[in-house]
This record gives structure tokens, C-alpha cells and sequence, in this order.
């Protein structure tokens, strides 16, 4: 007989947090909200980690390089959806990782010979406004000059004319050897009032060029999540059928963080490929799995699948349809606390920590704020970045109202990629997501801001500084449908949505 389990799937929602003492200490600028995303030995302390603990989801509607670069510079990271070609998720993952390196590699390139028109059309194309001129017009070759926006006026100029009489040469050029380091090279830019500094090697040829504007960028930015070359974190999500491959190409372009993907991770072929990428890149990589939804395959991942992080959440995604179609998931806040339970006792007889990430149905500020409480080290969110301006989709209007196109990984819409290419796709039969519109929210950054403010705020309340403090201190309650009511404002009259009075 099945075994029917004693307990009730319940989500954040249905909880809410008690104050604690919050001292004169508990102030928002005090709050750390760095958080582990890869397994450590309790006694060394914490590795790999975000800022902010924030990840967006990997979806082809959601985490594109634009939506990486934004949320790199809050401290998240975004992984990168594998529903794609390995060739052009490696070159998303290229495209966040040259952002801001601090040291940039020049890709707006020409020779001497070309015209200013040429010049004008690389700028449109890249939206870069410096252009390297090399020996040959291509990376990595000698440099001649460089000629920016400043040199010539598209309006004014004869756009037929040849650069070589516009361009600043290489003489006149302030410029520093390869090697040098971002302090120094910072320094120069400042003394000699230069808004870009050409790095060469020894034979003259152009490796970098580093920019003014992206160290005033980077003291806008406290919380950026970087790597050790001061280039933006960015992770990338891997299926279960051609991970060595994918892997090695991301891991190629840089990648941070891999994921495998999986909407029930708890099988054989995820601890099958998580060892192979182990036993191929070591400690190289930060490796995750997933999603799980109880304690047994938490151990599952942990002991068989060795990954660094799992991912915790089955059909709770606002765009998902698992449950109804499979019968299959759990509560999100029931799973997070089993996992987190489950978590806590294998830290206290191993001293490893494994974080935990949980993933989907996150519908506002106070849900990620109860899930962090209840145990989670950082949130996945797909609807919430999916609504931002730097999601990959385009904006549409629809009745006065801003909308993003938003669908699920398991929809068609999203499969379709791949049509062609596994036969299993051929074989598909019904869908697990929809397809579907969010409201536009703006910038990214904007609205993180917002949710980091709420979330400082409430830890402050609770009476911690740090998200391990939360986990350990959080008092949390149960409430009852009325609770909810009274907590809400519905014994007054909103002036939005007042009738207009009719005498008037
Ligand atoms: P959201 O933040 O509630 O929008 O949920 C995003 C999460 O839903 C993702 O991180 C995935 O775990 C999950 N997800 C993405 N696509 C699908 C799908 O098509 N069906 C079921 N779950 C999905």
C-alpha cells in the first residue's frame, strides 16, 4: 500500500515572522546579505558566494546576458537557460563575462584604411563609442590609435573619408604594458585625465582597454558579485543528455556556476552526470542540482550527486502546470523546511554545509523573506525577473498597460528549440508550463533595491544581521485565513478604487 505521509504541503503564505529584540546594532546598513552558494567545511568558513541572494531563473524568457550583467551588479546571478543551442549559451555567457572586466577586450576594431562610415556603422552596431584602430582591423594586433566619438561629427564630416586622418595615434596616447594591474592602470587614466587606457604587449599589440567610466560604474555598484578578475559572475544551467559538451563550452566562456536543470532532480541520471562533471572540472566549478522536494533525496544529492547546491521547489512556479498535469510536487514551504531540517543534521554530523536554494512561486517580497527565513541561503525567481526591463522579451502594450511575454521551460514554446534535435522532443505529449504575459516592473536594479530594503528591514525587526543569523533565529507562525484578512486593508476604502460621488 502507498504510504500516505502525516503531514499538510503548506506554502509561505500561510506564515508569518515575530519580532524579536531588535537592538540600537540592528540597523539596515549593518545587515550582511552574503550567503554561500557552494558546499563548505563549517570550520574553513564560506567559498563561493552571492551578495545578494538572489538567482534568476534559467529560462529562455528570463536570463539572457542583459538580465546577468544587471543582476551581477546587485550581487545575484542569473543562470542562463540550456534550451539553446551549446554555442550561443556559451556566447551569452561570453557576453556577460567581457562586460566590465575592468580590463575590456576591444571588439570594435578597424584598419587605417577604413571610412568614417565604416567607424559610424561599428558604433551602431556595438554601441561602443571608442574604436581601436589595429594594424590589420582586428584584435590582438598592433595598435595604431584609437578614435572615439570625439574625433570626427557624423553630421559635419565627409563620412567617406579614411579614419587614418582622424584617429589619435599611438604616440600621442596614454597607454600601460600588459600586466599591469586595474589599481595602477586606474591611476593612470586619473592622472592623466583620460577617459581610456590602452593595455599592449611587448610587441605593441592591443590585449585591453580599461575605461573611466567603469570604476565610477563600479563604486555605484557596492554589492557587484565578481570574480577574480573583476568580471561579473555569471552561471549557466546544464540538462542531463549532452552536459559534458555543454559544460566544457561554458566553462570555456567563463562560467561561474553550473546548474543542472532538471524539474525532478531526485534520479540516477543527475547523480550520474554530476559526478562526471566533478570527476572532469574538480573544484572548478560550482556545481548545483535539482529540484528536490524532501529530506531523502536532499541525501540523495548530497551523498551520491556530491553537488555544491540543491535546488528545492516542484510545481509551485507561476507558470507551471506539473501538479495539475502530473500530480506530482509539494508545498514550496514544506520542502524548504524539510530540506533545511535535513540540511541542518547532516552540517552537525559531517560539518559540511550544503546552501539550498529555493525555487519558484516566490509571488512577492514577504514570500522570498519567509523562504530565506526558513532556511533558504539564496531564492530562484523566474515571473519576478521575467516583468524587469532587461529580461530578454520585448515589451508589449495591451489596454494603457506594459506588458513582458513570460513561459515556462516545459511549454512548447520553449521545447521547440530542440525540435530537431532530440527525438524525445518529437515524442512530447503534453506540457508541464504555459505561456503567458507579466506586467512590466522597469529596471532591474530598481526593484531589487526595493526587495533588499523590505528584507533588511524585517531581519532588523527579527533582530539579526546576517541571513545564517535569520535562519537560526527566526520565529515564524502559522496563520489563519482571518489573520490574513485583519493583516490586509479591507475595512477601508482605497481612493483607487472609490466611485466618484454622484451628487457631484
Ligand atoms: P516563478 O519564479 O514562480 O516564475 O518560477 C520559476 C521556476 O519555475 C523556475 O526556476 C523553474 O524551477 C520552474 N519552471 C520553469 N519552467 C517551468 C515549466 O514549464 N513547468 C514547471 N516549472 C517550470
Amino acid at each position: 500500500m502507498a504510504i500516505i505521509i502525516d503531514d499538510v504541503s503548506h506554502t509561505f503564505h500561510e506564515y508569518l515572522l515575530l519580532p524579536g529584540l531588535t537592538t540600537k546594532e540592528h540597523i539596515a546598513s549593518n545587515v550582511t546579505l552574503k550567503t554561500p552558494i557552494q558546499r563548505y567545511n563549517l570550520k574553513d568558513g564560506i567559498r563561493g558566494h552571492l551578495n545578494t541572494p538572489f538567482v534568476s531563473a534559467a529560462m529562455q524568457a528570463v536570463s539572457g546576458p542583459e538580465l546577468a550583467i544587471a543582476l551581477a551588479r546587485k550581487g545575484g546571478s542569473a543562470f542562463i537557460f540550456c534550451s539553446q543551442s551549446i554555442e550561443s549559451q556559451a556566447q551569452m555567457v561570453r557576453k556577460v563575462k567581457e562586460h566590465k572586466a575592468g580590463f575590456v577586450e576591444s571588439d570594435s576594431n578597424l584598419a587605417p584604411t577604413a571610412t568614417l562610415g565604416d567607424a559610424l556603422a561599428l558604433r551602431r552596431k556595438t554601441g561602443h563609442s571608442t574604436i581601436a584602430i589595429t594594424e590589420n582591423g582586428g584584435r590582438n594586433t598592433k595598435l595604431l590609435g584609437l578614435l572615439t566619438s570625439k574625433d570626427f561629427w557624423e553630421y559635419k564630416d565627409d563620412l567617406t573619408q579614411c579614419v587614418s586622418g582622424f584617429y589619435t595615434p599611438r604616440e600621442k596616447l596614454v597607454m600601460a604594458e600588459e600586466g599591469v594591474s586595474l589599481q595602477d592602470a586606474t591611476n593612470l587614466l586619473w592622472k592623466h585625465k583620460k577617459e581610456c587606457l590602452p593595455v599592449v604587449d611587448k610587441n605593441g599589440c592591443l590585449k585591453f582597454l580599461v575605461f573611466r567610466k567603469d570604476y565610477f560604474d563600479h563604486h555605484s555598484y557596492p554589492d557587484e558579485l565578481t570574480d577574480g578578475r573583476k568580471r561579473l559572475v555569471v552561471g549557466a544551467a546544464l540538462n542531463t543528455y549532452d552536459y559534458m559538451e555543454r559544460a566544457s563550452a561554458l566553462v570555456e566562456a567563463g562560467v561561474d556556476c553550473l546548474c543542472l536543470d532538471s524539474s525532478d532532480g531526485y534520479s540516477e541520471w543527475q547523480a550520474e552526470a554530476a559526478r562526471q562533471l566533478r570527476a572532469k572540472f574538480g573544484d572548478k566549478i560550482v556545481l548545483g542540482g535539482g529540484n528536490i522536494v524532501s529530506a531523502d533525496a536532499f541525501r540523495y544529492m548530497v551523498e551520491k550527486a556530491e553537488v555544491d547546491f540543491v535546488k528545492v521547489g516542484i510545481g509551485g512556479g507561476s507558470i507551471c502546470i506539473t501538479r495539475e498535469q502530473k500530480g506530482i510536487g509539494r508545498g514550496q514551504a514544506s520542502a524548504i523546511m524539510d530540506v533545511a531540517h535535513e540540511r541542518n543534521k547532516y552540517a552537525r554530523e559531517t560539518g559540511i554545509y550544503i546552501p539550498i536554494c529555493s525555487d519558484g512561486g516566490l509571488n512577492s517580497d514577504t514570500q522570498m523573506i519567509v523562504a530565506l527565513a526558513m532556511g533558504a541561503d539564496f531564492v530562484m525567481m523566474g515571473k519576478y525577473f521575467a516583468m524587469t526591463e532587461e529580461s530578454p522579451t520585448a515589451k508589449i502594450s495591451y489596454r494603457g498597460r506594459l506588458y513582458k511575454p513570460y513561459w515556462g521551460e516545459g511549454s512548447n514554446r520553449a521545447r521547440n528549440w530542440q525540435r530537431y534535435k532530440q527525438s524525445e522532443a518529437a515524442h512530447l505529449v503534453f506540457e508541464e508550463g504555459v505561456d503567458a504575459y507579466v506586467p512590466y516592473s522597469g529596471p532591474l536594479a530598481d526593484k531589487v533595491e526595493v526587495s533588499l530594503v523590505k528584507l533588511k528591514s524585517t531581519m532588523c525587526n527579527v533582530g539579526v544581521l546576517s541571513l545564517s543569523e535569520f535562519h537560526d533565529k527566526a520565529r515564524l507562525t502559522r496563520v489563519s485565513e482571518m489573520t490574513v484578512v485583519e493583516g490586509g486593508t479591507s475595512t477601508v476604502e482605497m481612493l483607487d478604487r472609490m466611485q466618484p460621488n454622484s451628487e457631484s
